[in-house]
């Protein structure tokens, strides 16, 4: 058995050696919102944080994971108390198949901890790492810029 810490709860799952962290969240835990894409690292889809820093989840055996905090997309928010990030995201409309944003909102989450007041360079810069292949740029380093706005605002 494995034990997983994903978004503050331990979880008991059996894993091969060969199981990617993103196949045992998806036909373990049944959590859905870390998408694979390329399923090589180069797309940034899959992306989650472990121990609070961005990992593609594609690359990482649930083995390596074990020990480890990793936080997905369902542990941002809920749908009735969604994070800023997410939040900004649907009002700046920061995806268009949306296949790809829950890796943006987790790379997002990462930078605006590093850097709460980042330019549009300083975004476009922190969210290299994925691919939007709908080509919703604009959107999404709009949807970021809006999120930093509004937690500064919270602070
Ligand atoms: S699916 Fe993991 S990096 Fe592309
Ligand atoms: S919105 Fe379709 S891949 Fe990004």
């Amino acid at each position: 058995m494995t034990l997983l810490h994903v978004n503050d709860q331990s979880h008991e799952v059996e894993a091969s050696d060969y199981d990617s962290l993103a196949d045992v969240l998806h036909e373990r835990l049944h959590m859905y919102g870390t998408r694979v894409s390329c399923a090589e690292g180069e797309c940034g889809c899959c992306t989650v944080l472990m121990d609070g820093v961005p990992a593609t989840a594609c690359l990482i055996l649930a083995r390596q994971a074990e020990g480890r905090s990793i936080t997905t997309i369902e542990g941002l928010g809920t749908s009735g108390n969604l994070h800023p990030i997410q939040q900004a995201f649907i009002d700046e409309h920061g995806f268009q198949c949306a296949y790809c944003t829950s890796g943006f909102i987790m790379a997002a989450t990462y930078l605006l901890e590093q850097n709460p007041n980042p330019t549009t360079e300083e975004v476009a810069e922190g969210l290299s790492g994925n691919i939007c292949r709908c080509g919703a740029y604009p959107f999404i380093i709009q949807a970021v810029l809006t999120a930093a706005e509004r937690m500064r605002n919270q602070r």
